[in-house]
């Protein structure tokens, strides 16, 4: 989509045109009375959006009503994400925006919601072009907003697009060589170092939990580090981010045992996409940060070469894990990647994952899961952004009890749990791993969404792109 910025003195043409503002900023657009009436009666009957069509010109005048939602931000997100819904609807191409409140801040969480919204993943149809959005043209009036602002929330946009795209695609079309290479090419374009460990490197570096899962891979894991590192950033020890990147997950032998529970698990690389989308927010913003990304791949395929039941396997730290369930493969991966992040002497390290069916049934599409060691202020600071942005998070328990769960009888632990608290099992086996301040992100209910939920499109949401680049600016 094209986005352009102009100041209000610019003559707005004919067609289609979003006001945003309050009641007496649309008095100075409309031509009667009678219309100021009509606008009035439909805002007091709390629609949100009222058309008033006028020859060649067609207007929508916003309000932002909404008991369903607290958080003022959001309440104008929704509605910037229905109106391209709207336009979409009409088969609408271009749209003018004007800022008649001089409210930048509500003209950016307006465009926000609209350009999310207007995400579509249409590559696998012969008619591609018709599937597609028509709406793709977006001028905006305001002399409020600044430039920078907008290259800045259209960069953020721009990476959540990209982290579904990745999530979106199949394993038929994203395996995890390609998920290196894709990672390569995007790394170059935006000056982040992206560094692919083979097969052979896995192994020297002893990830037994990375090479267990990849047993029954028909292809080779990889092993993915970028790094964006400017000139002079506030950190001098870099954060860190880990991302499950599991491009297909059947289960392996324990396979996945009920209806339609395999269908989704093309999504299991949510982590990693998001990950990867946060690097690129960040490098295309220059945030002044030092922050590195490892992403360990690999499909969990069954085949007679495939990991089983009752295997121990040797980790990168050297514990020993016996595996009783290989559908618990993702902390296998990530623990092997959590304990190579402690060469780099990381200040801090997020890692995230569609981890648990279990934190998906606690607490649905709407949130996710997380539980750690990094002190109070860091998870407070984590809870704000996730407010702000509208990524919420909600922290577990994450008593030393638990532990009592991971207990093996032949190895070092085992990689379940019982069948009570299940996210904060599979939490409590990867702080195994980690020797720093550390927060575990279990992102498996909002990052796959079967239908859309306002502005997040169905499939892949990329929620936890937007937390994380808010985050790391409210580091600097
Ligand atoms: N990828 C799944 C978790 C998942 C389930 C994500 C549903 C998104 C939606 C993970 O690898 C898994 O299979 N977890 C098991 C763990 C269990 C065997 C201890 C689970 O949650 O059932
Ligand atoms: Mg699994
Ligand atoms: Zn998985």
């Amino acid at each position: 989509m094209t986005v352009k910025l102009y100041n209000k003195k610019t003559d707005i043409p004919e067609g289609v045109t979003v006001f945003i503002g309050n009641k007496t900023d649309y008095i100075k657009f409309l031509s009667d009375e009678k219309q100021i009436n009509y606008l009035n009666s439909q805002f007091e009957k709390d629609k949100n959006i009222v058309e008033i069509n006028l020859y060649n010109s067609q207007m929508y005048f916003v309000q932002f009503k909404n008991d369903k939602i607290s958080n003022e931000n959001e309440k104008i997100r929704a509605v910037g994400s229905k109106i391209t819904g709207l336009l979409n609807s009409e088969k609408i191409q271009k749209v003018h925006l004007v800022d008649a409140g001089n409210n930048s801040e509500t003209v950016k969480y307006f465009v926000e919601g609209m350009y999310l919204a207007n995400y579509s993943f249409t590559k696998y149809y012969k008619d591609e072009e018709k599937k597609k959005p028509t709406f793709d043209s977006l001028n905006i009036y305001s002399d409020s907003l600044k430039k920078e602002e907008l290259n800045e929330l259209l960069n953020v946009a721009n990476a959540v697009y990209f982290a579904r795209n990745l999530a979106n695609e199949p394993l038929s079309g994203l395996n995890a060589l390609q998920l290196s290479k894709k990672l390569k090419e995007t790394g170059k374009r935006k000056n982040i170092t992206v560094t692919v460990l083979s097969k052979q490197e896995i192994e020297e570096n002893g990830m037994g939990g990375l090479l267990a899962v990849n047993k029954g891979s028909e292809l080779p894991p990889t092993f993915n580090i970028l790094e964006w590192k400017p000139k002079n950033p506030v950190n001098k020890k870099p954060y860190m981010l880990v991302g499950k990147g599991i491009v297909f997950d059947s289960g392996g032998y324990s396979i996945k045992p009920t209806k339609n529970s395999m269908d989704l698990m093309k999504f299991d690389m949510a982590g990693a996409a998001v990950v990867a989308g946060a690097m690129s927010a960040i490098a295309d913003n220059n945030l002044p940060i030092h922050i590195i990304a490892l992403i360990p791949a690999t499909d969990n395929a069954v085949d007679a070469k495939s990991y089983v039941p009752g295997d121990v396997i040797k980790m990168h730290n050297g514990l020993f894990v016996e595996v009783l369930n290989t559908d618990a493969e993702g902390r296998l991966i990530l623990a092997d990647a959590l304990s190579y992040a402690q060469k780099y002497n990381p200040e801090l390290v997020l890692d995230l994952a569609t981890l648990t069916g279990a934190a998906a049934y606690c607490i649905g599409i709407h949130g996710s899961v997380v539980m750690g060691t990094a002190g109070n202020k860091v998870f407070e600071k984590l809870e704000k952004s996730g407010e702000t942005v509208y990524e919420r998070i909600v922290r577990f328990p994450f008593w030393d009890e638990y532990n009592e769960m991971l207990k093996s009888g032949i190895a070092d632990l085992k990689n379940i749990g019982g069948s009570e608290a299940g996210a904060i099992t599979a939490g409590k086996f990867l702080e195994r791993f980690t020797e720093y301040p550390w927060i575990h992100i279990d992102i498996a209910g909002p990052s796959i969404l079967s239908k859309k939920s306002a502005y997040r499109t169905e499939g892949g949401s990329a929620y936890g792109v937007r937390l994380l680049y808010e985050f790391f600016k409210n580091m600097i």
